[in-house]
């Protein structure tokens, strides 16, 4: 019996994989995740072994559907750059709070891609085992690294066959939001100094309203995680400092071919694209 991880941050990978599982019932889906359903069924039932657990899980699924429509389709752009970073010869993945994410799995991606999963020790505690019941298989090769991305982390990473001489795509989808900004900035500092030549890494840039209802119940409902105040986020003039070369694009834009209701009609939130130059 896998156990979900009842609060703090890996609490959120669970909405993340409600969100997935949704549109992947969607005659229109974006992607495919069988997977998302074995998670949810796994959590489900944890949860409801709990007392409070019921009330729990509809605060989790509520949360999740109302992030729904803009998480979806980010997890399709996300999608979409790794297949751009695969065609264009990176064959190092790096998820750096991976949560339940299957690319791995999901995406076809060719047997010589290695792809690191980072993330806590709880989230993979209960993560591998629903892997295991669920007989699954990755296409790529995977490593799980359970570490803390405010500590030291690019050690382990070496040690599970890491190289820093092969470009790598580093993905971060919402884990780097909850350190702390000192931690995030070294976390961003250390993938710099692994980064080789043709490397890449999208950080995105959100204008959001922390206080607004969503955003503060999911602060309550992960309450006693890393959390972070928002304040002064490396973004794209650290990467552009620190040798990367950097190109914006507006979310609205990026949003067109997938045919969405999602636009958000602020030209400043979108994603900072950023390759790593030679050195
Ligand atoms: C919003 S979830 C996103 C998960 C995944 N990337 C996805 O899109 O499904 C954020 C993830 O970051 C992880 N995370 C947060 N703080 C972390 C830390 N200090 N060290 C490692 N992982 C962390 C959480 O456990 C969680 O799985």
């Amino acid at each position: 019996m896998a156990h979900a991880p009842p609060a703090g941050v890996a609490l959120t990978a669970i909405g993340v994989a409600l969100i997935r599982e949704r549109e992947s019932r969607r005659p229109d889906r974006l992607y495919d995740d069988p997977l998302a359903a074995a998670f949810v069924a796994a959590a489900r039932e944890d949860f409801h072994r709990t007392v409070d657990g019921a009330a729990r899980w509809s605060r989790v699924e509520s949360l999740a559907e109302q992030f729904f429509a803009g998480r979806s389709v980010g997890v399709r752009l996300v999608d979409d750059r790794v297949a751009d970073a695969v065609a264009a010869g990176c064959r190092q993945i790096v998820l750096l709070g991976a949560g339940l994410d299957t690319r791995a799995f999901r995406m076809d991606l060719p047997a010589e891609v290695t792809v690191f999963e980072l993330d806590l020790p709880e989230l993979f505690a209960f993560k591998e085992p629903v892997l295991r019941a669920a007989g699954a298989r990755p296409t790529a090769r995977r490593h799980v690294l359970p570490i803390d991305l405010r500590a030291e982390w690019s050690t382990a990473l070496r040690a599970k066959g890491f190289r820093a001489d092969l470009a790598t795509h580093w993905i971060d989808e919402g884990a780097l939001g909850y350190l702390p900004v000192a931690e995030h900035r070294r976390v961003l500092a250390d993938l710099t100094a692994l980064s080789a030549p043709r490397s890449r890494f999208g950080l995105s840039r959100f204008v959001v309203d922390h206080d607004a209802p969503p955003y503060a119940e999911l602060r309550r409902l992960v309450a006693g995680g890393t959390g972070a105040g928002d304040v002064e986020r490396p973004g794209e003039r650290w990467l552009a400092e620190h040798g990367w070369r950097t190109e914006f694009v507006a979310w609205d834009d990026m949003i067109v071919p997938l045919g969405r209701d999602v636009a958000v009609g602020d030209p400043d939130v979108g994603v900072v694209l950023a390759v790593r130059g030679h050195a």
